[in-house]
């Protein structure tokens, strides 16, 4: 069975295809068979970023595809322990239709509340399609003090929601390593590598309950 985990989000530039290629790396290092449905066919953001990975001749390497939708990335994905949805914002009726297939459904936000009261409206929106909310969990990115994480933590908890554990700051470096065809797992600076590994760890750790 292909475990299927989606990043969807209103709001764009949240962290999606980073948190996407992010997971990819970590399951394919784990030893699972990983592939990235870039649904984002106008960007291809981490289509391009595999041809970077490529050219750099980044190990491990990952496999990522375009595809129009949910649907024909699941016919395809047989082959794979874990499909990786990276999806489009600002996509109501897609973001439903991925959620109605996804294992789970990962939202990164920013912690201000300007991006976490839209956030929350999302999830509440797939509550009422119906997706259980043990399927829906956020991920905080774009942090620069541990006190904003912290605020917007409890926010979204109030709100009812799980958040993963860890947080992902927000740093040049994880851009640089992104430019080069790199997760932000695989930065030059070890400390960065781990502090993203612990919110992707936290997030495999999430499914292996589930499943
Ligand atoms: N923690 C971080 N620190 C620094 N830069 C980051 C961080 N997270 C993401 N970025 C950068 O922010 C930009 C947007 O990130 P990303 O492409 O992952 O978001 P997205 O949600 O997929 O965006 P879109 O909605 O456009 O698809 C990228 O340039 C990425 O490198
Ligand atoms: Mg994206």
């Amino acid at each position: 069975m292909t475990t299927l985990i989606a990043f969807v989000s209103q709001k764009g530039g949240v962290g999606k295809s980073t948190l996407s290629r992010a997971l990819a790396r970590e399951a394919a290092a784990n030893g699972l068979s990983v592939k990235i449905a870039d649904l984002d066919t106008q960007q291809g953001t981490s289509v391009e970023w595999h041809r970077r990975r490529l050219d750099g001749g980044v190990e491990p390497t990952i496999s990522v595809e375009a595809y129009r939708t949910a649907e024909q990335a699941l016919a395809q994905a047989d082959r794979y322990d874990l499909l990786i949805i990276d999806a489009p914002a600002r996509a109501s009726e897609g973001t439903r239709r991925i959620a109605e297939k996804a294992d789970l459904v990962v939202q990164p936000t920013n912690p201000a509340l300007d991006d976490l009261q839209p956030a929350v409206l999302v999830f509440h929106e797939l509550v009422k399609a119906g997706i259980p909310k043990s399927r829906l969990v956020f991920a905080i990115n774009h942090v620069l003090t541990e006190a904003e994480e912290g605020a917007a933590r409890l926010y979204l908890q109030d709100a009812g929601y799980t958040v993963l554990d860890g947080y992902i700051p927000s740093k040049t470096s994880y851009r640089d390593a992104q430019n080069n065809g790199r997760a932000i797992t695989e930065t030059r600076y070890p400390a960065l590598n781990t502090k993203a590994d612990q919110l992707i760890q936290s997030l495999i750790n999430r499914v292996d309950a589930d499943g």
